[in-house]
């Protein structure tokens, strides 16, 4: 099987989102991650936003070339890429994650927002790629 290509960024909203107007980037996102073999998820804290990317890599760059140069967000920074063997999250085209509390793993991804706040790459990929790991195996069983 061919290697699974993952990335993973913050970014800051350049415009306010209330409750259900990100679903026009979700529908967006699954029609097309679904016809680029995309899977992953989306989350909004605060004003920012976390997105894992996972799929083939020529597909995952070119989506993340679109959604660089799109004015809803700024500030983007990319966290880290990563090859690995099997998707985290296959059945998510754009999973939707609106609430990070009570999970193990959420403390982790909510220290992601804090250094997107400050402008801070994560700086190593091998434990950042254990959160997001984590994180798959707690949001399934909810
Ligand atoms: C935070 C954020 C995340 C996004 N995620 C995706 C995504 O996963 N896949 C995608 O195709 N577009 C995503 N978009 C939308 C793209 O920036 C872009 O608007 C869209 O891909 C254009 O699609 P179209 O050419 O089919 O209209 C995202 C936008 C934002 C602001």
């Amino acid at each position: 099987m061919d290697q699974v290509f993952t990335l993973v960024y913050t970014s800051q909203a350049s415009v306010e989102f209330k409750d259900g107007s990100l679903e026009e980037i979700y529908a967006i996102s699954r029609r097309n991650n679904l016809n680029s073999q995309i899977t992953g998820f989306l989350t909004y804290r605060q004003g920012y936003f976390l997105q894992f990317l996972e799929g083939p890599k020529e597909e995952v760059l070119n989506c993340f070339k679109r959604i660089q140069k799109d004015s809803r967000h700024t500030s983007i920074i990319k966290h880290g890429e990563a090859l690995s063997n099997k998707r985290l999250f296959p059945d998510w085209a754009m999973g939707e994650v609106t609430n990070l509390n009570g999970l193990t793993s959420s403390d982790n991804l909510i220290d992601l927002f804090e250094l997107a706040k400050n402008g801070t790459p994560y700086q190593d990929v091998q434990s950042l790629m254990s959160i997001f790991n984590l994180f798959s195996k707690e949001v399934k069983v909810i």
